[in-house]
């Protein structure tokens, strides 16, 4: 009796340490620097972490905590995002410039980001969240379930991330710097790139490229990343199929697909089951999904190889390489099919069911316009949300201005409807009234009570062009109860709701010339932006921020910021 006591008493005391234990404190160093490093038959000199392309990967287990100290030792201000963490009560560790820090200025100057990682699984990203720089500063957060727990799918033998990135054979600073002054898109980039590696459809590229081998009959779990600056792409692997099992990081009904499309920001899990012949090697190529022909974009292709190893009394060199079949650029049906067929794995782990009591309604709309300019030949580039072209603000950040109370950094102006209505989708809009075209310029933030949940409509409109505009929104993940096309029309397109298993995710690609509508819980204090991921739109306007009010107690309430906090 005594004895079964004992070991009860021990294995409940085992149970406690190892649960205790499975939360883990996870520390890295990143080190900013400037590297030059060849790719497309140049030199070039670019900004990293820790002097790899992609940067460092974080791996953690849900439940862990992070700190990340940033070192900045490169030439340019610096600061890191956490893509689609949800960062409860840890907004100063959020990252964007000016939105929620300043930036960590050169000269060794750095910042710890202190946050953990609860109720999401999958694969997340960070990037530098300042100026271009994102385009090579990057990499890949993998977050498994926590100790005892596992994968809502067959466990696979392998876990590979896959991030595509983009490439230009020049300073992107400069670049980024020139745009904003001319209000002139930047130039296209040079390359697509596939783990760092554009592949050998481009010059000088034939040995870069990202190489993966397999086993046959074993399961490999793709962890994708969008982390190109401007481009929507379609992913295919010749002869294979994939099950998409997450999308930005939340575990989704298994659905097989043998094209992926992934917008700027969302990442996508799926497994490949290596069951094709031994004989052959199968390339992976990813190119543009481009929503509109009237925006010129970079028309190449990336890619990279599948070898099958063992068994094969075949080289690699001498076996055949299949070349998947892409569909074209401006395949809206397949991207359309792609992003709306998604759903989520109801009852999965962390699955949130669809909050149905509504406190706010609003109804946005995005896309491009232009800026009047005195000093300029031509009016500049735009973009816009409801009509409110986002400028960052210059002395201090917004999420410092609110735990302050400092006035005139940002003004708490932010529509829920669009000033003006119009035929937002109408072809023509452009042409027949033109004085539409006109952005308002300002730092506009809606206010948002704690725990209020939102029903935000997104509609694009058709100034200059309608364009697929990916949009995301720090901080939460929001329901996507409903896309379509044309204008969002209440009394019809209510009924289309999915309030059972709809995607729940952090970026959105709203259909071109249509609409979408997401539903969040306010439910974590602090400024949020939300903004379109294409690089090139942010610097034009097109974000707004949420500012969320502290909830009743201490616990729901913005914490101080850290010491180290960098200083304006
Ligand atoms: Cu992935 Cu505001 O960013």
């Amino acid at each position: 009796m005594e004895g079964v006591r004992v070991s009860l008493a021990c294995a409940l005391l085992l149970f406690v340490v190892s649960s205790i234990a499975s939360a883990a404190i996870v520390e890295h160093t990143f080190n900013v620097q400037n590297l030059t490093i060849s790719r497309l038959c140049k030199r070039q000199v670019i900004t990293v972490v820790n002097g790899s392309l992609p940067g460092p990967t974080v791996r953690v287990k849900e439940g862990d905590s992070l700190v990340i100290h940033v070192i900045n030792n490169s030439p340019h201000n610096i600061t890191i995002h956490w893509h689609g963490i949800f960062h409860r009560l840890t907004v100063w560790a959020d990252g964007p410039s000016m939105i929620t820090q300043c930036p960590i200025q050169p000269a060794g100057h750095r910042y710890a980001y202190r946050f953990n990682i609860t109720g999401q699984e999958g694969t997340l990203w960070w990037h530098a969240h300042s100026s271009f720089l994102r385009a090579t500063v990057y990499g890949a957060i993998i977050i498994r379930p926590k100790s005892g727990h596992s994968y809502p799918f067959p466990k696979p033998h392998k876990e590979v991330p896959i991030i595509f990135g983009e490439w230009w054979n020049t300073d992107v600073v400069a670049l980024e710097e020139a745009a904003i002054a001319t209000g002139v898109p930047p130039n296209n980039s040079d390359a697509y790139t596939i783990n760092g590696l554009p592949g050998n459809l481009y010059p000088c590229s034939k040995d870069r490229m990202f190489n993966l081998d397999v086993v046959k009959g074993k399961l490999y779990l793709l962890r994708i990343i969008n982390a190109a600056m401007n481009m929507q792409l379609f992913f295919k692997i010749a002869n294979h199929k994939l099950t998409v099992v997450a999308a930005d990081a939340v575990y989704t009904k298994p659905y097989l697909t043998d094209v992926i499309v992934i917008a700027p920001g969302q990442t996508v899990d799926a497994l490949l089951h290596a069951d094709q012949s031994i004989g052959s090697s199968y390339y992976m190529a990813a190119h543009p999904y481009a929503s509109t022909p009237l925006v010129p974009f970079p028309n190449t292709t990336t890619r990279g190889v599948i070898h099958y190893i063992g068994g094969a009394s075949k080289t690699r060199r001498t076996k055949r390489v299949l070349m998947p079949k892409l569909p074209s650029f401006f395949d809206t049906p397949t991207a359309h099919r792609f992003y709306s067929n998604l759903t989520s794995l109801v009852g999965g782990p962390h699955w949130v069911p669809v909050p149905h009591h509504v406190d706010e309604e609003m109804l946005v709309t995005i896309g491009l316009g232009l800026e009047a300019c005195a000093k300029c030949p031509n009016s500049k580039f735009a973009a816009s949300m409801n009509n409110h072209s986002f400028v960052l603000p210059k002395k201090l950040s917004i999420l410092e201005a609110v735990f302050h109370g400092v006035d005139g950094i940002f003004t708490p102006d932010f529509p829920n409807q669009p000033p003006v209505k119009f035929d937002y989708t109408d072809p023509n809009i452009t042409q027949t009234s033109p004085g539409l075209l006109f952005v308002h310029k300002s730092t506009s933030a809606k206010v948002l009570k704690f725990n209020t949940t939102v029903d935000l409509v997104l509609q694009n409109h058709a100034l200059l062009a309608a364009e697929n505009h990916p949009m995301h929104l720090h901080g939460f993940n929001f329901h996507v109860l409903a896309q379509g096309f044309g204008n969002y029309d209440p009394t019809r397109d209510r009924s289309k709701y999915n309030l059972v298993n709809p995607q729940f995710r952090n970026t959105l690609a709203v259909p071109v010339g249509g609409w979408a509508v997401v539903r969040f819980r306010a439910d974590n204090p602090g400024a949020w932006i939300m903004h379109c991921h294409i690089d090139v739109h942010l610097p034009f306007g097109l974000g707004m921020v949420f500012v969320v009010e502290n909830g009743p107690t201490k616990s729901t309430s913005l914490p101080p910021p850290p010491p180290d906090l960098p200083r304006c």
